[in-house]
């Protein structure tokens, strides 16, 4: 019944989502990684498929169970890695996408070089490891948008888990980022041992054109979804 009553407000719609945390090989047995869940950004894939969208999940290192969430005839799930994977796959799923939603926490750095045998103590090897920085997924996503290489009129929504305990502070921040990453939407939340990761509930602000606020919602991550794919459609 529920599925009924659901608005079907994004049909036809196409929608990329990037759900998950990165994890980077350091050797055979090691990674860096996050603690992204994936539950934000499979929520929104849930959402935006219930409201009748055609969505492509790449989920980086999603467990089975959350993955399940978003399980639905118009949901296509890619499974990657790495930041690299994740970027290579965005770019395929973004080329054909009105919409385009960056929730996965992307590795800002990789170890320089990987490792083919086990990093040993014995060989006292793990004790400086040299980092690399990774490509901005959405800042390139958001140039090749600009050079003409998306759907007219593309939609970019970023996020930001920022640990500042200020409100001001953390919209100063995400105002900067927005900016930045020339991204349309950016859904600021605060992110420390009480909220944001592996949390089934979630708060955001969403700062939107000029750095205005366009809407702020808390609760379920469901919820969250549903109230930032409101704004994306009140922007369209
Ligand atoms: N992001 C990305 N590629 C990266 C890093 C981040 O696409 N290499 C995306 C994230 O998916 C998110 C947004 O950029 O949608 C903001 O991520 P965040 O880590 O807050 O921004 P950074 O630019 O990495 O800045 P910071 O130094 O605060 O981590
Ligand atoms: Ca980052």
């Amino acid at each position: 019944a529920l599925a009924l009553l659901a608005p079907r407000d994004l049909a036809g719609l196409r929608v990329a989502i990037s759900a998950g945390g990165t994890r980077e090989p350091i050797d055979p047995v090691r990674f860096l990684g996050n603690r992204s869940s994936g539950r934000q950004g499979i929520a929104l894939a849930a959402e935006a498929a219930a409201r009748g969208a055609d969505v492509t999940v790449v989920a980086a290192n999603v467990s089975a169970d959350v993955l399940a969430e978003a399980r639905h005839p118009s949901v296509r799930v890619v499974s990657v890695g790495t930041a690299a994977e994740l970027s290579t796959a965005m770019k395929d799923a973004s080329a054909s996408a009105d919409l385009v939603i960056m929730a996965a926490a992307v590795a800002d750095y990789r170890p320089a070089s990987v490792s083919d045998q086990k990093l040993t103590k014995e060989q006292g090897l793990l004790t400086h490891l040299e980092l690399v920085e990774n490509e901005d997924v959405v800042g390139a996503l958001a140039a090749l948008r600009a050079d003409g290489h998306a759907p007219e009129g593309q939609t970019i929504v970023a996020f930001a888990a920022e640990t500042s305990e200020d409100a001001d502070e953390r919209l100063d921040r995400a105002r900067r980022k927005r900016e930045r990453k020339g991204v349309d939407l950016l859904a600021v939340n605060l992110a420390n041992a009480e909220h944001g990761f592996e949390k089934r509930d979630n708060a955001v602000e969403i700062v939107g054109g000029g750095g205005a606020v366009v809407a702020s919602a808390s609760g379920s991550k469901r919820e969250v979804a549903g109230a930032i794919l409101d704004a994306v459609r009140r922007m369209r």
